[in-house]
């Protein structure tokens, strides 16, 4: 489903070019939940970001169902845009506009009819759990109801993959632990392909198929969940089993 091929992003800054992804190569399967951790810096945001080129790779190519997004027409793109829809950990959500009209959104922008947009938003909202909450703004919800928001937005325009960037990070445990259940309650039903980044080891335990470890832009180590942390080899991942549950 994603392949990236040696991906590097270099970030020119004053005094020198930081290598924010260093010639990272990864496949993800389709259908799978793809979990992406390391210590703040790594890279991890910056390549999430590449996968759907809202940061352009200085190099490598970025393959998605065999197509490399790279070389395709600016028309083109926003068609496989669509069909990749993102979360993030501080849920961005219009403050302005309803629920309803939150998720409705990305539809109004495809050119979707009105009627037939909140009729797939409420749908959407009954599959989030948020069925009864479609008049409510923004700022009247937790962050758990926030974050379903969020996930019911990004499902709208029915995408095939779903990148999930510190999606549970401003969460208590028990809601983060709510938000996963319905992440894996979605990946089983609509058969998405899952990218989670995070710094919660927790996260990964949870719901991963897969992980990959990074560190300074590198991908040290990766494998089966149950692999990778029972016979951790690198430094970084060792530390992060360290550090889990700390944060807390
Ligand atoms: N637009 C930018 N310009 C310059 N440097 C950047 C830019 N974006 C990211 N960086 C740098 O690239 C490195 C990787 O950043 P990135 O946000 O990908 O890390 P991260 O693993 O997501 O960290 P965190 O866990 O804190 O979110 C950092 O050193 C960061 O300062
Ligand atoms: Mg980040």
């Amino acid at each position: 489903m994603i392949r990236l091929e040696h991906i590097t992003k270099t970030f020119q800054t004053k005094e020198t070019n930081l290598h924010a992804v260093n010639d990272v190569s990864l496949t993800i399967d389709q259908g799978n939940i793809f979990g992406i951790i390391g210590f703040s810096g790594a890279g991890k945001s910056t390549l999430v970001r590449c996968i759907n080129l809202l940061e352009v790779p200085s190099k490598g190519k970025v393959w998605i169902r065999n197509t490399n997004l790279l070389e395709l027409s600016e028309e083109e793109l926003r068609k496989e845009r669509q069909k990749m829809g993102m979360i993030f950990q501080h849920f961005n959500l219009l403050a302005q506009r309803t629920v309803l009209d939150n998720v409705t959104f990305p539809l109004e922008i495809t050119g979707k009819k009105k009627a037939q947009a909140r009729e797939k938003a409420r749908e959407l909202l009954k599959l989030v759990g948020l069925g009864d909450k479609e008049s409510s703004y923004p700022a009247q919800l937790s962050g758990g109801q926030k974050q379903r928001v969020a996930i019911a937005r990004a499902l709208a325009t029915d995408p095939d993959i779903l990148l999930c960037d510190e999606a549970t990070s401003a969460l208590d445990p028990i809601t983060t632990s709510n938000i996963l259940a319905l992440l894996k309650e979605i990946n089983e039903k609509l058969g998405l392909t899952i990218v989670i980044i995070t710094h919660q080891m927790e996260v990964v335990k949870q719901i991963c198929h897969k992980v990959a470890i990074m560190e300074e832009g590198k991908v040290v180590e990766e494998g089966l969940v149950s692999q990778v942390f029972t016979t951790p080899k690198s430094e970084v991942t060792k530390k992060l089993l360290l550090t889990e549950g700390e944060e807390k």
